[in-house]
């Protein structure tokens, strides 16, 4: 019985393994289940042990998932908003360009905009984000860019 509610438990964890909170909660009720039935025999804990290291394993790969996936949006509004105009329609005043125009987003290739984030644009205040940004964090941003394109 207590081998059983802990696989359900395990199988809710699955299916809901970007919701750490919840994965924790299941596995503390796992723990609990297993403390109430003294008399449970060996492999049935044993099982439920292996549950929770899968469940722990699971909760590590959901957290290192999201790290591994930049928030392109976030980083524009925190590292080019300024420059770019929240919406990224430019400002004239800086002279950059209107990222929701069609003629701009043709004239640039993925490699250009990548380069130009990477390395900045000479004699403009464009800066170089090399060194602040990690190349996941340059193609989040790029594809936030490409994403103001009007569909
Ligand atoms: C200090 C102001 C400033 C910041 C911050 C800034 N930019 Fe720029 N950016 C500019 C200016 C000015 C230009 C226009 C350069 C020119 O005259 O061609 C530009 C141009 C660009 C271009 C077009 C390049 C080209 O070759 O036409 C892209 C793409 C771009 N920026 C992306 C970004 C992204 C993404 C960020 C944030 C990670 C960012 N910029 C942050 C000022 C800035």
């Amino acid at each position: 019985m207590p081998c059983r509610i802990a696989s359900g438990g395990l199988a809710l964890s699955v299916r809901n393994a970007h919701d750490r909170e919840r994965q924790l909660l299941f596995m503390l009720c796992d723990t609990d289940l297993q403390r109430g039935e003294p008399n449970q025999p060996m492999r049935c804990s044993r099982l439920v042990s292996v549950a929770l290291t899968m469940a722990a394993a699971m909760v590590l790969l959901a957290g290192a998932r999201a790290a591994d996936k930049p928030d392109g949006a976030d980083i524009f509004k925190e590292k080019c908003s300024m420059c770019h105009g929240p919406d990224g329609k430019g400002m004239s005043a800086l002279k950059t360009p209107d990222f929701t125009d069609p003629k701009w987003q043709a004239s640039m290739t993925d490699d250009q905009i990548i380069d130009t984030i990477k390395n900045g644009k000479k004699d403009t205040p464009m800066p170089p984000f090399a060194d602040k940004l990690s190349a996941d964090e340059i193609t989040a941003v790029k594809d936030y860019v490409r994403s103001l394109a009007p569909k």
